[in-house]
């Protein structure tokens, strides 16, 4: 008899759920059998009207596929470092701002130490600390998703914490976190990471022109979004100097591929074409905002995102997800602590946004037979 084999994997990684992604169209598709055209994809936050003509333009131009991207990404840093008016020695992009969450972790963590976490929020933050060996301590938003900022700042004390992530507007509910709030958690001895991914539709300034800036924040944005590019991943930080610096010797050398950096350097360039199409996006949220509270069983929280989140109330909101899928109208579900009986829906284009409002309409007519 041989030794006991050595574990393949890390025993924590082992234990650990994994992520859940949206799948992609042509699996809903298939499943739903239904023409993948058909489908109205409400899901998961992106941008229907996909990227800039500027941006496909230099994507078909494409000349050097072959060769490896600048893994210092000089033009599109510089390019943004003028379009945000910083120092381009202070930006890193990453293959997605998914990735840059990663790395923070990675540079900051070391086994057991603590990353602050506000549910309901974006999940990458407790996934990504539990993937670096670290310890996820949930401080949980108040019931109307602000954030509870004593509690932060008492779990603060614990040596072992390092971090902290603040999404602003907030996935799944679109609040965003007041400066003060920011103000009082930047004075904390820890790294305060907040994660601009829907910023461009709030109304409201970044934080990225925040002056002076503070040594311990990092704020993240993204061209998924407003810039509809989440197919290419191209997401990017403004970083602490003293941070940066270490951050670009865990960075894999070319993160960033070609085709993501012309797509995303086309859109700067493209910035009015883009904005156009963020207000057509804030007011089918506005619109989807109106009418989804005509409906007695959905309650629609107020949003600064390109999505709405509702409570459901007599239905159930697995049932409601269910019929608008049979139905071809994908949202998202949650069935986590701070989001029972909730969905979440994505802002799309007027024909969308209509579609979905039809189907809510016939399964409201459904029940009402049923009830009758
Ligand atoms: C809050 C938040 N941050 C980051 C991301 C990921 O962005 P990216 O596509 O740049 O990785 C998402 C995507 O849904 C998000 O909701």
């Amino acid at each position: 008899m041989g030794e006991l084999p050595r574990p393949l994997v890390r025993p924590d990684v082992a234990a650990m759920a994994p992520y859940v992604p949206v799948e992609p169209p042509e699996v809903w598709a298939a499943r739903l059998g239904l023409p993948e055209a058909r489908l109205i994809k409400l899901d998961a936050n992106e941008n229907p009207y996909g990227p800039s003509p500027r941006a496909r333009e230099a994507l078909t131009r494409l000349a050097n596929g072959h060769i490896y991207p600048d893994p210092t990404q000089r033009a599109l840093r510089q390019a943004l470092a003028n379009w945000l008016g910083v120092d381009m020695e202070r930006i890193l992009v990453g293959h997605g701002s998914d990735e840059l969450i990663d790395l923070i972790l990675r540079l900051v963590l070391r086994a057991g130490d603590v990353v602050l976490d506000c549910p309901p929020t974006f999940g990458m933050y407790r996934f990504c600390a539990a993937v670096c060996g670290g310890r996820v301590r949930a401080i949980p938003r108040r019931p109307d998703f602000s954030l509870d900022v004593p509690a932060l700042e008492a779990a603060a004390r614990d040596e072992r914490v390092r971090t902290v992530f603040i999404t602003s507007p907030n996935n799944p509910d679109g609040s965003v976190t007041p400066p003060e709030a920011i103000d009082r958690l930047l004075r904390l001895p820890i790294l305060v990471v907040v994660d601009e991914a829907y910023i461009e539709f709030s109304g409201l300034p970044s934080l990225m022109s925040r002056r002076p800036w503070a040594e311990n924040l990092i704020v993240l944005r993204t061209f998924s979004k407003w810039a509809g590019l989440a197919g290419l991943r191209v997401g990017y930080g403004l970083f602490p100097p003293e941070f940066i610096e270490h951050l670009w010797k865990i960075k894999p050398p070319y993160n960033v591929n070609v085709a993501g950096a012309a797509a995303a350097l086309a859109s700067l360039e493209d910035e009015a074409f883009l904005q156009a199409n963020v207000a057509r996006l804030v007011a089918e949220r506005e619109r989807l905002q109106t009418e989804l509270a005509r409906f007695p069983f959905l309650h629609p929280y107020p949003s600064r995102a390109n999505f709405v989140l509702c409570r459901v109330s007599s239905l159930s909101a697995r049932h409601v997800w269910e019929a608008l899928r049979r139905r071809g109208v994908l949202v998202r579900y949650f069935d986590e602590p701070g989001l029972q009986d909730c969905i979440r829906i994505s802002s799309g284009t007027p024909a969308q946004v209509d579609a979905l409002l039809e189907a809510l309409r016939q399964i409201a007519e459904e029940e009402h037979g049923q009830a009758g």
